[in-house]
């Protein structure tokens, strides 16, 4: 696949990349010779991530460990990426809290705001600038189905994920003329340690294969402002969101998380 190359460089960085979704973005890239900067607070599984699509697929996979919720993480990742040719830029990795908002303590939601929110903002204007001057570049935020309306339970979470997407479908439209592609992502349920926090309920659930989510974005980026991950989430979400009113679809997501997490 030389043309992804050619459009969007010889490195793509990606938060979150030592597991789940983003470790998925990595492997697919590295797949479509793309060298992955894994970008993670897991030190460890970033390091084992980046030795094993090395050996599989010859790329000069690298490793920047940070804690994305620190405000000067992006001084590291600009020291870091000193004349590497990046043109790809993913924010997968996430803080997701599951109980009800009042149960947590503030600095729980002060993180999640740092790696959700803030983190978003300062890599889409870094990276945004940078792929503006030079015409050319891709940025994916990954954002969540629960982006679409309030859900119980991960309201702060679901909050942090509509921020995301609402800036990534700005910043599409800001963006195009610009030779600069921007998708915010959206997956439903996926295979990965995180959906596990919380332990819930996943029997009858529809999850997806995060190999599945990352290629369908990758191949979704340059041609729409964002992307529901899967068909069949794509018709759930257009019957809650469009044919049902906000109450109605609150209360169903709500009824829906209380049952799944056994609070009920
Ligand atoms: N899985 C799903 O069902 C699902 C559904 C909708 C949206 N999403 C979104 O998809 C993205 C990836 O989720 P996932 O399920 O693949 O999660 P994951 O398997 O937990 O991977 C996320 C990675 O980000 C790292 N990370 C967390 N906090 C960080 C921080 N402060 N600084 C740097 N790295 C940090 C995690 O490290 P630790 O493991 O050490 O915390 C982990 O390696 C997230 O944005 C999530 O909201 C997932």
């Amino acid at each position: 696949m030389p043309d992804f190359k050619s459009k969007y460089g010889s490195y793509a960085l990606i938060t979150g990349a030592a597991s789940g979704i983003g470790r998925a973005f990595a492997e697919d890239l590295a797949v479509r010779g793309i060298a992955p900067i894994i970008v993670d607070i897991n030190s460890e599984d970033a390091k084992r991530v980046a030795e094993e699509l090395k050996e599989k697929y010859q790329v000069d996979a690298r490793v920047l460990a940070l804690d994305l919720s620190k405000p000067e993480f992006m001084q590291a990742i600009e020291k870091f990426i000193q004349g590497l040719d990046i043109g790809l830029v993913i924010h997968c990795a996430a803080v997701s809290l599951v109980d009800e908002y009042l149960n947590l303590p503030l600095e729980k939601h002060r993180a999640l705001v740092g790696v959700n929110v803030s983190a978003s903002m300062e890599l889409a204007y870094y990276f945004g600038s940078q792929f503006k001057a030079r015409k050319r570049g891709g940025i994916i935020l990954v954002s969540s189905a629960s982006a679409m309306q309030g859900s119980a339970l991960v309201q702060h979470y679901a909050a942090s994920k509509a921020y995301i997407l609402t800036l990534a479908e700005g910043l599409w439209y800001e963006l195009r003329s610009h030779g600069v592609d921007v998708l915010g992502l959206m997956p439903g349920s996926t295979e990965t340690p995180a959906i596990h926090v919380g332990d819930p309920d996943l029997s009858g659930a529809y999850v997806m294969p995060a190999a599945d989510v990352a290629r369908e974005a990758l191949n979704a980026l340059g041609k729409q402002p964002s992307l529901i991950s899967g068909a069949r989430n794509r018709r759930d979400f257009f019957l809650l969101t469009r044919l049902l009113s906000r109450k109605q679809a609150v209360e169903i997501v709500g009824d829906r998380l209380m049952k799944m997490y056994r609070r009920t």
